[in-house]
């Protein structure tokens, strides 16, 4: 299978995914499926949570919303593989990748609202990244259910950054200067070494 990586992707990454990642998550597919499930399910809840903290923004709340259902969509697709697979449902530690990016958000308004959108799309980047890295390499099925993922992931990606110039009354320069500072953060969880494997998880040790 020849699967890409979305050219918008691939140009907003400066950092790819270490080959070494991808050799590791072809030894544990139980835990990549585990771990993408539970990414599918936060993505849905963080869709959700801007939905909870910025009602009264039409445009953005109305995206969150049909955002929140496609990741859930996704979410049943990746528990209903498992399934096939015979791979149990079980709880994961928190990965190391999302609780650092929260951490970097600012906790006041009008900051907040950026980091939180610009920090979405710097997620969504890098599961359509890593789908595309890592579907050549699976099991037929697998393979193809991620390819499929590369284009919703790909919008995703756009909405957040879209959202990230539209919904925070700041200036464009301001938004690219801090994704420049987000970028640095996201660049060092995905490259340096990281004990746990995860879907989202940095230089396999
Ligand atoms: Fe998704
Ligand atoms: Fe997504």
């Amino acid at each position: 299978m020849d699967v890409k990586v979305p050219a918008n992707i691939a140009a907003f990454l400066d950092t790819p995914t270490p080959d070494a990642w991808v050799a590791t998550a072809c030894e544990h597919l139980p835990e990549l499926l585990l771990d993408h499930a539970n990414c599918e399910l936060k993505a849905a809840s963080t869709a959700l949570g801007f939905l909870y903290r910025y009602p009264e923004r039409t445009v953005l709340a109305q995206r969150m919303s049909r955002l929140a259902r496609e990741e859930l969509r996704h979410f049943e697709h990746v528990r209903s593989i498992m399934q096939d697979m015979g791979i149990e449902f079980e709880r994961l530690t928190a990965s190391r990748y999302a609780g650092k990016l929260r951490d970097a958000a600012r906790k006041d308004e009008p900051g907040k609202l950026l980091d939180l959108l610009l920090i979405g799309a710097l997620i969504e980047a890098r599961s359509c990244e890593r789908f595309a890295r890592v579907a050549p390499q699976l099991p037929e099925k697998l393979g193809r259910f991620y390819a499929g993922l590369l284009s919703s992931e790909a919008r995703h990606f756009e909405h957040y950054i879209a959202f990230a110039k539209s919904e925070c009354a700041v200036d464009e320069s301001e938004v690219m200067a801090r994704l420049e500072e987000l970028k640095v953060v996201e660049a060092a969880l995905i490259a340096e070494p990281d004990t746990q494997f995860r879907f989202h998880s940095g230089l396999p040790t």
